[in-house]
């Protein structure tokens, strides 16, 4: 297997890397966003202090981050705002410190949501993002907070059902209830409230179990004014053919991946809506060739395809995607010539396309013999465990704004030289792993990059130790094993290679 970056379901040791990097980051969320502005002294309204004390009184902060919720002037407590022409409470920001990878700070707050809180009528917008009540449901009463316009109530270990109630936020524009798997999750068995939400324009229900909800799509065909929906992991199963009347004009932005679907690529409501910058419906079981209508989605910039069980070539008037910037098509049967493929990738007046990720997708052929124009400004050029042939052309040098080369695992041969390695400065990972290529440099050869993931297994560098290697002092992963080395263990080699986290050097001649 080569590496897939972006698009496997496990974490990957880059992930855990930043989920541990974020636990050290102990400075709370909280204190970092509630400075208050320089406005004029408000004074807080009685009421309303009383009703965020009692709203206080029912959390737990073991970090005693709301230590300054005390004295009267509850405008200068953090986390609240306050009108400064009412001096109601209008906000309320206790995100708590990040925990987008699933690593929760102990100083996020806990315990119970009062429902004191509707002593805030004036709040138009409320965060407790990151949050850890766990084991409590949504309350249903925060279905009576009428201002709010944003809501943010996620990663915050609710339970249980989503409270139908919340369909009374009539105003709401932003509504996120994402939870985490490892959360005993969220659930909703009818969806209907949300269509009283008619400003909404950003909902995100990453996680909830929506499995038993079949009607789900007419519901939120009701909301005229959304740009953003993102339903991954929900479990649905059901995709119809088409909106006859689609009021999802505004769609930008189109998660739908990790569901089951299991379905004809084609027809299928979300071809149709050509406002769209963004589509994600990998991991869902679609099977069938690569609908033409994908070449109507002129807006599109990333689309993301990846497991499913589509076949086949990508159609020719993908060409017409002008803005497209991202293509991820892994684990599809594209089960043709590479060269092909290449050329019917959008190459535009400016070309756009910066990502390429295409692992484990049955590429046949050779990579052509000169460069085309659509690749030009490619940053992330992924094509491992296909069944591509013959020389790594030297144009892939041309590439220098790579940062990512990833031919893993696939049958090509030849030489590598300088030409295709010495202008690529950018490049931060390269994983030839499994192939039969060789790569013969000076042994003077100073390389431009700086490599974080090196993965050479098989490939021919040997006899002598590759000199190149001993400019690469920041590589987390060094792979070399079964490279014809056949020689001594430079001194300057530990020194090269003491960031490296994983490193195989077996099947060597090492000494
Ligand atoms: C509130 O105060 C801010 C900062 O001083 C000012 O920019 C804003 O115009 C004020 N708003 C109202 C409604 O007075
Ligand atoms: C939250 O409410 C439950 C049940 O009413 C209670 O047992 C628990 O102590 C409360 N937690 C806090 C922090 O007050
Ligand atoms: C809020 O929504 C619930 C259920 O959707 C409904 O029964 C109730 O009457 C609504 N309450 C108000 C105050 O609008
Ligand atoms: C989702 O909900 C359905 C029906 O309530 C239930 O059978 C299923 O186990 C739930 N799935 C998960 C992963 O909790
Ligand atoms: C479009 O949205 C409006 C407003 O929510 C709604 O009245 C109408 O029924 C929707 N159209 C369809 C086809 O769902
Ligand atoms: C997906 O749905 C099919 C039937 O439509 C079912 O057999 C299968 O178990 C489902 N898979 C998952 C992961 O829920
Ligand atoms: C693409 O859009 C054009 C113009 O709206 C339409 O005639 C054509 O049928 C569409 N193609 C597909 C494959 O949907
Ligand atoms: C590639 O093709 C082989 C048969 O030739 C098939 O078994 C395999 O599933 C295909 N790979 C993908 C990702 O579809
Ligand atoms: C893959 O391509 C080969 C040769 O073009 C063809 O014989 C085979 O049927 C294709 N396999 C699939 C699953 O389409
Ligand atoms: C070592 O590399 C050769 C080709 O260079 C390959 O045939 C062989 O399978 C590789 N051995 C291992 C254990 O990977």
């Amino acid at each position: 297997m080569g590496k897939a970056p972006m698009d496997t379901l496990q974490l990957s040791c880059i992930q855990i890397a930043i989920a541990l990097l974020l636990l050290t980051q102990t400075e709370s969320t909280i204190d970092d966003t509630s400075t208050h502005p320089d406005d004029p002294i408000t004074n807080c309204i009685a009421t309303e202090r009383t009703a965020l004390l009692a709203f206080r009184a029912g959390l737990s902060d073991p970090a005693n981050l709301l230590s300054s919720w005390k004295g009267d002037d509850c405008c200068r407590w953090k986390g609240i705002y306050c009108s400064n022409g009412t001096g109601h409470v209008v906000r309320l920001d206790l995100r708590g410190p990040d925990c987008g990878s699933g690593v929760w700070s102990t100083q996020a707050l806990a315990g119970n949501i009062s429902s004191a809180m509707l002593g805030l009528q004036q709040l138009w917008y409320l965060d407790l993002r990151c949050n850890r009540f766990n084991n409590i449901q949504i309350p249903e009463f925060m279905g009576s907070l009428h201002s709010l316009r944003y809501l943010d109530l996620s990663m915050a270990q609710f339970t249980g059902r989503i409270p139908p109630q919340l369909g009374n936020l009539s105003n709401l524009r932003y509504l996120n209830l994402e939870t985490y798997p490892y959360d005993s999750g969220t659930y909703s068995t009818d969806v209907t409230w949300l269509s009283r939400l008619t400003s909404l324009e950003h909902l995100d229900m990453t996680f909830v179990n929506l499995s038993t909800i079949v009607h789900w799509l007419p519901v939120v065909n009701m909301l005229q004014t959304l740009k953003v929906l993102r339903l991954p992991f929900c479990q649905l199963r059901s995709s119809p053919d088409s909106l006859q009347i689609s009021n999802l004009t505004s769609l930008e932005i189109l998660d739908l991946s990790i569901n089951n679907f299991s379905k004809h690529s084609r027809p299928n409501w979300f071809w149709d809506l050509t406002s769209l910058k963004y589509l994600d419906i990998s991991f869902n079981g679609f099977f069938g060739p690569f609908p033409d209508e994908i070449g109507n989605m002129t807006s599109i910039v990333e689309l993301q395809l990846s497991d499913n069980n589509l076949v086949g070539m990508i159609p020719s008037n993908m060409k017409n995607l002008c803005n497209l910037e991202r293509l991820v098509s892994s684990r599809n049967n594209i089960n043709g010539s590479v060269t092909e493929l290449f050329h019917r990738l959008p190459s535009c007046s400016q070309n756009k396309v910066h990502e390429l990720f295409l692992q484990d997708s049955n590429l046949t052929g050779s990579l052509p013999d000169t460069l085309i124009e659509a690749l030009s400004n490619l940053n992330w050029l992924i094509l491992a465990d296909n069944r591509l042939t013959g020389h790594v052309p030297v144009w892939l040098g041309e590439l220098t704004k790579l940062t990512m080369l990833d031919l893993g695992y696939n049958n090509l041969d030849g030489v590598m030289h300088e030409g295709h390695l010495s202008r690529l400065d950018m490049l931060e990972e390269l994983t030839l792993s499994g192939n039969s290529i060789a790569i013969t440099v000076s042994p003077t050869w100073v390389p431009s990059f700086r490599l974080r993931i090196i993965q050479l297994g098989s490939c021919q560098l040997g006899p002598n130790f590759p000199t190149w290697l001993r400019w690469q002092t920041q590589a987390l992963t060094l792979d070399v094993s079964n490279t014809s080395i056949n020689d001594m263990v430079p001194d300057w080699f530990w020194v090269a290679a003491s960031s490296v986290m994983f490193l195989n050097i077996r099947n060597n001649q090492i000494t």
